[in-house]
């Protein structure tokens, strides 16, 4: 009996965690991610809009839900006007910049990463 309730708590529990998480985009990136953080930040400048994390700017490009593919045909000739083109970036650039992005973190960024927070957070906990 108490064997089945623990079994429907875990069962709910990761019915919980299968919706929360956002499902992972088809492929595997080909690229080199080392590469393309320098390439995302020095070359391409896509952290002056999309932010050092793709976190923040416009829009948030974590989680990435494009397959490489599709990454690289939209940042070469984006469907809006509002994203310039790079029409000119070599493809192995841009499969090193869709690497980099998949290897960021998805969630969201953690608390080390807002030191105001984090000095709110430790105040809080250190208190007797
Ligand atoms: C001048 C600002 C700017 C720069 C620089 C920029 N972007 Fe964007 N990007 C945008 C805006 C604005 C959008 C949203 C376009 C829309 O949907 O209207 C966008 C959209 C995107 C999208 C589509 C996101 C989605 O979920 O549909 C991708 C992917 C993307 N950018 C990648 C890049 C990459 C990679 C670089 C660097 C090579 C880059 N961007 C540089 C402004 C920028």
């Amino acid at each position: 009996m108490r064997t089945a309730r623990a079994a429907a708590l875990i069962a709910v529990a990761s019915i919980g965690a299968f919706h929360a998480q956002t499902p992972a985009p088809p492929g595997t990136p080909t690229g080199d991610s080392v590469r393309g953080k320098r390439l995302y930040e020095q070359t391409f400048r896509c952290y002056g809009c999309h932010g050092y994390d793709a976190q923040s700017g416009s829009p948030r490009l974590v989680p990435m839900t494009r397959t490489q593919a599709a990454f690289i045909t939209f940042v070469r000739k984006p469907s809006s006007p509002a994203m310039p083109s790079f029409a000119d970036a070599p493809m192995q650039d841009l499969a090193d910049v869709y690497a980099y992005i998949r290897s960021l973190p998805a969630t969201a960024p953690s608390v080390d990463s807002l030191p105001i927070l984090r000095d709110i957070l430790q105040r809080r906990t250190s208190r007797p």
